[in-house]
């Protein structure tokens, strides 16, 4: 079956980007990454990705006098490379619903909270904080509220005695590299359709570890 090409966003590291490179090496993945796209010309993903034979290409925000401008070049860009699916990993750029609803249940998220507990920035903080047992990450479609949409995936991690926000961002970083494949997939084999605002989930089985909207 043909792949679908997808497009990754991202701002930094990229370990994320990472999981989904390795993942599109086993030949049964049903998308392809056509382009790795970064806001800031000194991610040090853009090199992993080069390293791993990726297309690459930088759309710096700074270049541009309004998001307009910056979102209508980074629309551009991808169109460029002929992606039918856009994956944010690390995307750290606010986008507007402009861009939002003009990739509306094409364009996908990871944040690394349980959605929709602790939206923004320091999540692991937040859930230390608030003493949470459990804490985890999500991925979404995007909708023009930020870290909001349809869930596709969620994976939960124990909160253990005991942790830093460093230890417990790293047991969530790890089930993040698990989960955003899993749910790529299903989304890019249709598996994972958006029927009125919530991801209806043609699977057979959930992955052992995830816990993949069981409601479904
Ligand atoms: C991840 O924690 C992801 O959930 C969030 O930003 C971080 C990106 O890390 N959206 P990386 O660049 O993928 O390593």
């Amino acid at each position: 079956m043909a792949k679908t090409k997808i497009a990754v966003l991202i701002s930094g590291r990229g370990s994320n980007m990472q999981a989904l490179i390795d993942a599109t090496r086993d030949e049964n993945f049903p998308a392809e990454i056509v382009v790795v796209v970064s806001n800031n010309p000194d991610s040090p993903g853009l090199e992993i990705a080069r390293a791993a034979g990726i297309e690459i290409d930088v759309v710096n925000h700074r270049d541009f006098d309004d998001r307009e401008a910056f979102e209508e070049a980074l629309d551009a860009t991808i169109k460029l490379y002929g992606a039918r699916i856009v994956c944010l990993a690390g995307f750290m750029r606010i986008l507007t619903p402009s861009f939002t609803e003009r990739w509306r249940d094409l364009l996908i998220n990871i944040h690394p909270s349980l959605l929709p507990a602790f939206k923004g920035l320091h999540t692991h903080e937040r859930a230390l904080e608030a003493g949470v047992r459990i804490h985890g990450c999500t991925v979404h479609y995007v909708r023009p509220e930020m870290d909001d949409g349809p869930i596709i995936g969620q994976a939960a991690v124990p909160v253990l005695p005991g942790d830093t926000p460093e230890t417990l961002a790293e047991r969530v970083l790890q089930a993040e590299h698990k989960l955003y494949p899993q749910c790529v997939a299903l989304a890019c084999s249709g598996k994972a359709r958006v029927a009125g605002e919530r991801v209806r989930l043609q699977v057979r089985e959930f992955g052992a570890e995830l816990l993949m909207n069981p409601h479904d």
